[in-house]
């Protein structure tokens, strides 16, 4: 079998499209969606994804604004930074790209984020409606992750899928996620012994470690959907996901590519986020 490709670049036009006619017409009511995105630090990988994400805002009609603090900044300088941006009108989203300094506390300026400006999805609020169900933000990933099951039709109920990794970011709603949509969820990680065992069962297979080469051709059954969360480099630079595309896609039924997978859906559905942030907002005004 020649797995189909699940086109993250192809399937991000579309959506785009659509967020950028939606944020149009609220900026004709006089309320253009606004992003905030704060760096701390010179991370490189960070610097590379905010300024995608800024980026990506501009091409489709949001403001965005990025604020880039050196490393030294002090916790309480961010919180009331962030507090600052929870009160401003022009802005309907808040990202604070992680990994921040060791001597800040994530969690601290995650919760200080309202979870009505939380785009990202990383708010205890915005995670417990996710487990209960309820309405809130998804984190864009996992979510990303949904929508390219839904463009090649790939209905999760019934089905068994396997998750690898347990992050807050990725694995843990990524497994709500498809739990919510009526799968039968194994959530794998860096303890499990046998990890072919249960990917073997899968017929969905969800990659998020962070590592080459974590799922291999003998590890996937016949006809599986395998999403690839990973962005690695090969020993020769080139980007690379998790999985062992080459092989996997032999036995796959489809497969998401590294790059041009689930890395431009990230960014589309933080678009998402932010254009429905601004579209609550426009309604309680
Ligand atoms: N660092 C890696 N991925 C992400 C993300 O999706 N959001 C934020 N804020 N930081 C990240």
């Amino acid at each position: 079998m020649t797995a189909r490709l699940i086109d993250g670049n192809a399937l991000s036009r579309q959506i785009r499209a659509d967020v950028a006619r939606r944020a149009a017409a609220l900026t004709a009511q006089g309320l253009t969606p606004g992003l905030a995105v704060i760096l701390v630090g010179d991370n490189p990988a960070s610097q590379v994804y905010v300024r995608n994400k800024v980026k990506a805002c501009q091409d489709n009609g949001l403001h965005s604004v990025l604020e880039h603090y050196p490393a030294t900044l002090s916790e309480a300088d961010l919180l009331s930074r962030v507090q600052a941006l929870n009160q401003d009108p022009t802005i309907h989203g808040i990202l604070v790209q992680l990994p921040l300094p060791p001597h800040i506390d994530a969690h601290k300026v995650i919760e200080t984020i309202s979870p009505l400006k939380d785009v990202d999805g990383f708010h205890v609020a915005s995670a417990g409606a996710l487990m209960v169900g309820q309405s809130g933000f998804k984190p864009c990933t996992p979510y990303g992750c949904m929508k390219m099951l839904e463009s090649i039709g790939c209905d999760p109920k019934g089905k068994h899928a396997v998750v690898i990794g347990r992050s807050n970011i990725v694995g843990k709603p990524m497994a709500l996620m498809l739990l919510q949509a009526h799968a039968t969820i194994t959530i794998c990680h860096s303890a499990t012994p046998d990890l072919a065992h249960h990917t073997r069962q899968a017929d969905i297979v969800v990659v998020a470690v962070g590592r080459r080469n974590v799922l291999t051709a003998d590890m996937v059954k016949p006809g599986a959907v395998v999403l690839d969360v990973g962005m690695n480099r090969t020993d020769d630079g080139k980007l690379c996901g998790d999985v062992d595309f080459d092989g996997v896609s032999k036995v796959a039924s489809a497969i998401t590519p590294v790059p041009g997978g689930v890395g431009p859906m990230t960014i589309t559905m933080l678009l998402v986020n932010t254009l429905e942030a601004a579209e609550r907002a426009a309604q309680m005004r």
